[in-house]
């Protein structure tokens, strides 16, 4: 047992005061679904990025048992775990980035879609507890299908009239990641390629535009048809791989670890913090789209134009497109009838 001087030095306040000494601005962080494939991992990612001083870890199940083995780990951040949904409202008080890997994934043979009927109540839960507890947070939405879902927790916001849209962001950063990845088959090293992936997340809505590759490189027919097909299905790639044991969990902790700490070096105020995210929208006449973003002290303070595309891309927009507008509409209609 401690001693009251000891529980005094042990408060998390107590904790995160000595530790923001460092000069760490220290930001709150919630990780809701923390105990799943993706929120394990990210647990762990989040507790090593420096820039978070309090690291809040939900689930409906196991939460004791990730918060306690996370927090064994020598860094800064103070880990506090939250079970069930009575204790949904003191994990997301006071945080200012709440990241949401919540819900089912995928098995062999099923879209994203189908994962809609369990997921989207569950995201809309929790939205509403982050209305209410954090509505000035900036939101990090990973659970599927992500075309639905942001415009669920969008319509949510609205309801509760704490909506603002800079601040909502659906995590689209796998499908840079895996294309800058699958380009390494044309010789290319993925830490040097920077390819802009638009649209949404799932199937053709995924959109590389590899004609704005970084470094400028050109590609064949052939290969432009193998990278954009490859990139549109890596998820599935995952899934099929996994044979029912779930989708893509370790990738995307990497993605959204990566996607959150540019979403608090904005915060922070760094200058050229640029990402593509699912965000609302007015490249298109779609009311979300998926672009290169500014992120800054308010969230996604820019949303880029798509930029010069070639025909193969101008069909595969029009493509995306189509499929976008019923997933988008899809969630709206499930909060406002
Ligand atoms: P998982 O089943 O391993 O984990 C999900 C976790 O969510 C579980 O721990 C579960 O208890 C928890 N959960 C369920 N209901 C909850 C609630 N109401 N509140 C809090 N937590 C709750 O699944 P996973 O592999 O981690 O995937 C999670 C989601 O992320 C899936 O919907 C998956 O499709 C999606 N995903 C998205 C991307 C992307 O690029 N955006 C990539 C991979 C997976
Ligand atoms: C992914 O792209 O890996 C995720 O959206 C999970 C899935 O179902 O494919």
């Amino acid at each position: 047992h401690l001693t009251p001087q000891m529980e005094a030095k042990n408060s998390v306040i107590g904790r995160e005061n000595c530790r923001a000494k460092g000069g760490n601005p220290g930001f709150k962080v919630a990780i809701l679904g923390a105990a799943g494939g993706i929120g394990q991992s990210l647990s762990l990612l989040m507790k090593m990025n420096p820039l978070v001083s309090l690291l809040h870890l939900y689930d409906v199940v196991n939460a004791p048992g990730v918060t306690a083995d996370v927090s064994h780990m020598d860094t800064g951040a103070v880990v506090r775990g939250f079970l069930g949904a009575k204790q949904l409202e003191d994990a997301l008080t006071g945080m200012d980035l709440v990241i949401i890997p919540a819900g089912i994934p995928r098995k062999p043979g099923m879209t994203r879609d189908d994962l809609f009927k369990i997921n989207a109540g569950i995201v809309k839960t929790l939205c509403e507890g982050v209305a209410k507890c954090c509505p000035n947070a900036i939101v990090n939405l990973i659970s599927n299908p992500v075309n639905s879902t942001v415009p669920i927790a969008a319509e949510v916001f609205k309801k509760a009239g704490t909506y603002d849209p800079k601040k909502l962001l659906g995590v689209t950063t796998l499908d840079v990641a895996r294309a800058n990845t699958f380009a390494e088959v044309l010789g290319l090293d993925p830490r040097e390629v920077d390819v802009p992936v638009v649209g949404g997340h799932a199937g053709v809505t995924i959109l590389p535009l590899l004609s704005q590759v970084k470094p400028p490189s050109s590609f064949t027919p052939q290969e432009i048809e193998y990278l954009t097909n490859r990139i549109q299905n890596g998820g599935t790639e995952v899934v099929e791989a996994k044979a029912g044991a779930g989708s893509a969990t370790l990738s995307m902790a990497y993605a959204a670890a990566k996607f959150a700490d540019a979403c608090l070096r904005g915060l922070r105020g760094d200058a050229n913090v640029v990402e593509c995210s699912f965000v609302a929208s007015q490249v298109t006449e779609l009311a979300f789209f998926a672009t290169k973003v500014r992120l800054g002290r308010t969230g996604a303070e820019e949303v880029y134009q798509l930029g010069p595309l070639n025909e193969y891309e101008r069909i595969g927009l029009e493509k995306a497109k189509d499929e976008l507008a019923g997933s988008i509409q899809k969630g709206v209609e499930f909060i406002r009838k």
